[in-house]
């Protein structure tokens, strides 16, 4: 039995729709992190109450340690301990290499990489038998920006993904003997709040749709469900695995 789901960027899209759906794949207690949609962190809170799982909502910016720290402990505190976690928060990013500006490139970073690697940091030493705990399955949603370079323009948000991947694999070979299985997605382009405004230009979504193999941009659930089955027992000889969820992936 799953006992505590934490789900970072947990207020939307991806997030959010692995949060939604996760009562029905047996989690009754799930942590929404969110930094500035407190609205809707509290709508999904609501939706998991009503399918009758118990949900908290915790604040905490991905890019500062100390909110790291306190969203493991306020989420302890709430549902008691961590089992699954899900590193969803990210940020994009889109300029040429020559137009690059240092202080956005270290925010994306931070958000990205740096942060998804604390919340490891912090899962590992509950999750870890070697430490006492009892094991247990980490996705992080990394992006097909990561194998392909990305889009034209996103070459630094690619950058961010190749390092969640490199990530993701050393660390599923550190603890995989320790209970713990650590495992990212790639989505292609998924209709979130990410990229919803880019989408709405029908001429730039035809654009996209015509460059991938099944014609058209996934949807959150697509993504939701692969990390829930990702996270489940069901993928127990699974670790240190890039699953690419992208309609065949694209060709520009
Ligand atoms: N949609 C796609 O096409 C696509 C494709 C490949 C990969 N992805 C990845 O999928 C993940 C989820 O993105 P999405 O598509 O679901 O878009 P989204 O709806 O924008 O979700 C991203 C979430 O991350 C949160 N977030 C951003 N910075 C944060 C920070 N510093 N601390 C805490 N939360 C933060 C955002 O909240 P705030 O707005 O409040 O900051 C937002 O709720 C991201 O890692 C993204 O890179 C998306």
């Amino acid at each position: 039995m799953p006992g505590t789901l934490l789900i970072t960027g947990g207020a939307s899209g991806i997030g959010a729709e692995t949060a939604r759906r996760a009562v029905k794949h047996g989690y009754t207690k799930i942590a929404i992190n969110y930094r500035s949609r407190a609205d809707q962190a509290n709508a999904v809170v609501a939706d998991i109450t009503a399918q009758g799982g118990r949900a908290v909502a915790i604040a905490g910016d991905m890019a500062r340690e100390a909110d790291i720290l306190r969203m493991f402990e306020e989420t302890e505190r709430a549902l008691g301990p961590i089992t699954h976690l899900v590193n969803s928060a990210g940020i994009g990013s889109r300029a040429r290499v020559a137009e690059y500006d240092a202080a956005v490139i270290a925010h994306l970073f931070a958000v990205n990489v740096t942060g998804l690697m604390l919340c490891c940091r912090e899962a590992a030493k509950r999750l870890s038998t070697r430490s006492g705990g009892k094991g247990g399955a980490i996705v992080n949603v990394s992006s097909l920006a990561a194998t392909l370079g990305g889009r034209p323009g996103a070459s630094a948000y690619a950058a961010t993904k190749g390092a969640v991947d490199s990530f993701t694999k050393a660390f599923a070979r550190e603890v995989a003997d320790e209970g713990i299985r650590v495992n990212s997605i790639r989505p292609g382009m998924v209709m979130t709040e990410m990229t919803e405004a880019r989408l709405k230009d029908a001429t730039y979504r035809s654009g996209i749709e015509a460059t991938i193999p099944m014609r058209r941009v996934g949807e959150a659930h697509e993504i939701a469900d692969a990390i829930l089955w990702l996270l489940s027992d069901e993928a127990s000889f699974i670790t240190g695995a890039m699953i690419d969820a992208a309609g065949g992936g694209y060709n520009i």
